[in-house]
Order: C-alpha cells, then structure tokens, then sequence
C-alpha cells in the first residue's frame, strides 16, 4: 500500500490553446470566428476540426471548406470536447508500451463507449445531452493514461494484476494506489477546466450512483462502458470480461427489450467513426494492429 491519493499524483498543465478554447466557448458574446481563430493556432486540431465537420458524422450536404465553416457546423460545444479530446491524446497518450496492455485497443473501447453512451442517453433522458454523454464516453479513462504517464511501474504492477488476478482494473488501482482512475480523471478533467457534464461523467462512470449532478450522464457512461466491454477486445490482453444485455439495461436504467437495437444502433454509428478512431494511427502498437 502506499497510501497516495492522486492528489499527490501530478497531474500534466493543460495545454494553451485547450485553455483559450475553453475560455471563448463559455463567453456568451464569442463569434464563430472567435473560436475558429485559436483553433487555427493549432495546425493539427484545425485538421481534425475540418475532417469531422465533413465526416459520415455529421452527415453536412454541403462541404465546410474553413475552420470557421467547420466551427458553425459543429457548435461551440462539440469543438470544445473535440479540442478537448485531441488535447488528451496529443499530450496524455503515453509513448511507451506497456506489456500486455494495448493503446490502440482501449481507444477503440472508448470511442466505443462513447457512441454507445450517446445511444444509451438518447434513450434515457430524451435529446438533450447525447453530446456530453458522447464527449464523455470517449474521455472516461483518461485517468489510466495519468497514471502510466505519471506512475509507469505501478502501472504496469496495475496491468499485471488484472492480467494474472483477474481483478478489475478498479480494484488493483485500490489495492496497488489507494486511488484508481476514475477519480484521477476527474480531478485532471477540473484542473483542465472541463465542462462540469464531461467531469462528472468521467469521475463517477464506475459509480454513478454517487454524481451529485450530471447523473444522467455518469449512468450512460457507466452503461456504455459494460457495452463497449461487451462489443469490443479488451485491452488487457488475455482477460475475457462477461457481460450481458442485461447488464448494460440495468446499469443504464432501461427495459432489457431494446438494447438489441441499441447494440445495431452503435454497430452503425462506429462505421462512421473512422475519424476519431484515425487519431490512434499514432499511438504505440499502432503498426502491430494495423498488421
Ligand atoms: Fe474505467
Ligand atoms: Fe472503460
């Protein structure tokens, strides 16, 4: 035991323009091109910002040829979570591999989790937070990349009493750290300034039952994990996790009668999502997958 909280983990300074771009898109007088000047700044966002606006997506019948057209395209909020996705991944995504426990693979899991939590709070609670619950989804365990970047051989002590335990990854956090990564997630996500939505959703989607606010969106995401774990590999290597239909109903607070549409509904969307699932090209083990 050693007794840390991740208050005494160091968490990484948010990126500059993450900063400016939050920063404008809560000032209620900011212009479209407001925002689309920082993202600018940023030749590899603006890159992602344009090829998201065009992508199956978001399905736009005219092509958004400027990062302005791109920004009004998808709204202040959804390149606020874009910006603050790409962040995540250009300066948390570890450069190290760690043995038995693929990138690339977890990736996949959130981009996953993020389209199945979009269904899922669909259906809950109506239209109005699909877009949280999505940004959501796709940042929920960026509390495992703080670790291994900030703590690499309790990490990899991490991964490999999942690995040979069979314990969740919850659980040897606990055991190994005295924290685990869902709260250290959520402390990043308020030192980054995250949108309350988007820290709530990361910081309790192991037990959303605790969200003070936002509980809506830490049950989707919480649901949505068990679904991504059940539709894709895990990225433990060598660990099966069971889990059923009934499961994720539950978790989320739905009949178990439709999550088969909902399971088809995520199976369809994560075709368009080759976009954001591209951002892993760079991680490591991304040759040994694409091979
Ligand atoms: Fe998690
Ligand atoms: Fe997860």
């Amino acid at each position: 035991m050693l007794g840390r909280s991740s208050k005494r983990i160091d968490l990484p300074s948010m990126p500059a323009t993450l900063a400016r771009i939050i920063q404008v898109t809560n000032s209620p007088d900011a212009a479209a091109e407001d925002v689309a000047n920082i993202v600018m700044l940023d030749q590899s966002l603006s890159t992602k910002v344009l090829r998201l606006a065009n992508s199956a997506y978001f399905c736009r019948v005219n092509k958004a040829e400027t990062v302005t057209d791109a920004v009004v395209t998808l709204g202040f909020a959804s390149v606020r979570n874009l910006a603050a996705s790409a962040s995540v991944v250009n300066t948390l995504f570890p450069r190290e591999m760690f043995p038995g426990f693929g990138w690339q693979e977890m990736w996949v899991h959130s981009v996953t989790c993020a389209v199945a939590a979009e269904a899922l709070c669909r259906q809950m609670s109506g239209s109005s937070n699909q877009e949280s619950a999505f940004a959501a989804g796709l940042l929920h365990d960026i509390g495992k990349l703080v670790l291994a970047r900030t703590l690499p051989s309790r990490f990899r002590q991490v991964v490999e009493a999942v690995r040979d335990y069979n314990f969740s990854m919850v659980q040897a956090e606990k055991n190994l750290l005295s924290t685990d990564h869902a709260k250290i997630g959520g402390d990043l996500a308020e030192q980054w300034s995250f949108p309350e939505s988007l820290r709530a959703g990361i910081a309790y989607h192991h037990m959303p039952e605790d969200a003070i606010d936002h509980e809506d969106i830490a049950r989707a995401v919480s649901a949505g994990n068990l679904l991504a774990k059940r539709m894709s590999k895990h990225y433990v290597f060598g660990v099966a996790i069971e889990v059923s239909l009934k499961d994720v109903a539950d978790a989320a607070g739905l009949p178990c009668a439709g999550m088969d549409r909902i399971v088809d509904e995520v199976r369809n969307r994560m075709q368009q999502c080759g976009e954001i699932l591209a951002w892993s090209n760079s991680m490591p083990g991304a040759q040994a997958m694409a091979a």
